[in-house]
Formats: structure tokens, sequence, C-alpha cells
């Protein structure tokens, strides 16, 4: 009798102790599920970088600590696609750490010659025609100089044969008539005085619109001057380079963006 008692008693202990065993640490399963479920369509399935960014980095510029990738995710990131995200607080916990051990993996490995892609980047693709590197170049499109941090292979290789399948944009709404820097909203102008300007939005407000025409020229309109407005979404202003490089080149010319990292590759 006393024994089963004992053993009673031995049983309530344990659990006891089990539930004050703190279960707070994170399970990484759980938080590759939520990333797979929610991130990965924006930022690779491991991080690699797409749409979004390279999550895949030790050092991530906005999310230097777990609070600020918190607020990330609950919050989004303003005027950006980065969009917020209603979790849990175990869910936070577990995808933070899920995020955090993508910065541990190897960074892709991307063949092809840096080298000669800088020389076809420069030559054969005009790029800087409308493209900024390392303050060098034109504002027409985004700022090149650390892409290779941004984006992965597949990626560049993709915004390179097929520039109008990923255009930079905000879909809110609320957001479309707001100058965004990486907003590359494709305009075409008629004026009255007969005027006509393609170019990429810079600004716009109720009443008038900036644009940034190819040769990088500014233009200002009042909407009242205007007798035809076109925004089109989605298409880029950029030339298909798909038939313009070989294979070979076009790895090249990937290897050079991938190899554009920012401070650290100078
Ligand atoms: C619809 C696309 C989209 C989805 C879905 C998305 N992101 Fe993002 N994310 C972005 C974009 C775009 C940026 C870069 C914003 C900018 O700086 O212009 C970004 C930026 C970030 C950053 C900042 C990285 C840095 O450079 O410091 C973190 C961290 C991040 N996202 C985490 C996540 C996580 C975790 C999820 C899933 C819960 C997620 N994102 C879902 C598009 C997305
Ligand atoms: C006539 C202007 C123009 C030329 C020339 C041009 N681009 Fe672009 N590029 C753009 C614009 C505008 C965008 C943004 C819209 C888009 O995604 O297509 C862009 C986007 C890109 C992107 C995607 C950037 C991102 O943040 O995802 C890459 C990479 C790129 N260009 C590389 C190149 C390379 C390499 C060349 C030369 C072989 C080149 N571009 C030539 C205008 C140009």
């Amino acid at each position: 009798m006393r024994y089963r008692y004992l053993c009673v008693l031995l049983i309530l202990a344990s659990l006891a102790v089990r539930a004050q065993t703190p279960t707070d640490a994170p399970n990484l399963d759980h938080g590759k599920k939520l990333f797979q479920g929610h991130c990965i369509s924006c930022h690779g399935p491991n991080g690699e970088g797409a749409r979004g960014p390279t999550l895949a980095q030790p050092n991530l510029p906005r999310a230097s600590t777990d609070a600020a990738l918190v607020r990330i995710i609950r919050s989004g990131i303003q005027g950006t696609e980065m969009p917020a995200h209603r979790m849990q607080p175990h869910e936070l916990t577990n995808l933070t750490a899920f995020v955090r051990s993508l910065g541990k993996l190897a960074p892709e490995t991307v063949p092809g010659n840096p080298a000669r892609g800088a020389e076809l980047y420069k030559t054969k693709g005009a790029c800087a025609q409308c493209h900024t590197l390392r303050g060098e170049g034109n504002l027409i499109g985004p700022d090149l100089t650390e892409i290779g941090r941004k984006r992965s292979a597949a990626f560049l290789r993709r915004s390179i044969t097929e520039p109008s399948a990923e255009v930079p944009q905000s879909f809110n709404a609320y957001r479309a008539d707001i100058n965004m820097p990486l907003n590359f909203l494709f305009v075409r102008a008629k004026a009255r005085d007969g005027r006509e300007i393609a170019g990429v939005r810079v600004n716009e407000d109720t009443f008038s619109i900036q644009l940034r025409d190819l040769t990088g020229k500014i233009h200002s309109f009042s909407k009242d001057d205007l007798t035809e407005l076109h925004k089109d979404w989605g298409q880029s202003p950029m030339p298909v380079y798909a038939a313009v490089f070989s294979a070979e080149e076009l790895t090249d010319l990937v290897a050079f963006l991938s190899s554009l990292r920012g401070v650290e590759s100078r």
C-alpha cells in the first residue's frame, strides 16, 4: 500500500518537474514549416533571395537583432513588398530561429567567370546606360551595387532574359500613387503641346507627375496639361537580353552580378 503511494507521489513529482522545465526552446522544424508557408514565395526555399532579399546571410542589414527581425515579420516594411504577418508569440520564436539558421548556410556557389561578366556589363550589355554601380551610371533601373546580396543567381538570370517577369512594385492600392524607391512603374504620357514621353515614374500626386525618360532627363507635368497617361504596371523598359548573349556569356554575367555584394566586394 505504502509502496503504491510512493509510486503515485513519484509520478506526480516528475510531472511537476516536467511542467517547470522551460518549453520555449525554439522548434526549428516548426519554424521551417512557417517559413515554407509564408516566406519562400518571395525569399526562396532556402532564403537564397528572389523578389525579396537573400535571408541566408549571417548579417541581415535591417534585422541585426532578433527583436528587429520579429518587428519586420509582424509589421512588414512600409512602402515595400514585404508584408505584415499575424503570428502567435511561439510562432515568431520558431520562425526567427529558423531564419537565423539560414544565415549559417554556406553562400550559394555560382558558376561562371565574373571578370568576363564585368566586361560584358560595360560593353555588349551597355547596362550602365540605365543602372548605377558604385556611384557610376544612370538611375533608370535599380542600383546594382549590392544586387548579389539581395538576389539568387536564378533570379538574376531571369531578370536579364525576362525583365518583365518580376518588376519590383507595391500592390497596395493606397500606396500606388506614392513615390517609392523600388517601385518601377513604366509610364507613357502625351502632353497638349505634342510632347510624348516614355519613362519611369519618379513621383506623382493628385495634380502632377514626374518622369525620368530613358536618357535620364526628368520631366514634370501638370496632369491638366496631359491628353494621355498610360501606366504600364508590370512592364519593364529594360531590353530582353535572352537573344543578345550566348549561354556562356549569360553565365558569366550572372556570376558578375552575384559577386556584387556591396562593401564586401570592393
Ligand atoms: C510578397 C513578398 C514577400 C513575402 C511573402 C515575404 N517577404 Fe520579406 N521581404 C520582401 C521584400 C521585397 C523585402 C525587401 C524590402 C525592401 O527593403 O525593399 C523583404 C525584406 C525582409 C527582411 C529584411 C532583410 C534585410 O535586408 O535585412 C526580412 C528579415 C524578411 N523580409 C523576412 C521575411 C519573412 C521571415 C517572411 C515570411 C514570414 C517574409 N519576409 C515574407 C518580400 C517578402
Ligand atoms: C533601358 C534601361 C535598362 C537597361 C539598358 C538595362 N536595364 Fe536592367 N533594369 C531596368 C529597369 C527599369 C529595371 C526595373 C524593372 C525590372 O525589374 O525590369 C531593371 C531591372 C534589372 C534587374 C533586377 C533588379 C532587382 O532589384 O531585382 C537586374 C539584375 C538588371 N536590371 C540587370 C541588368 C543588366 C545586367 C543589364 C545589361 C545587360 C541591364 N539590366 C540593362 C532598366 C534597364
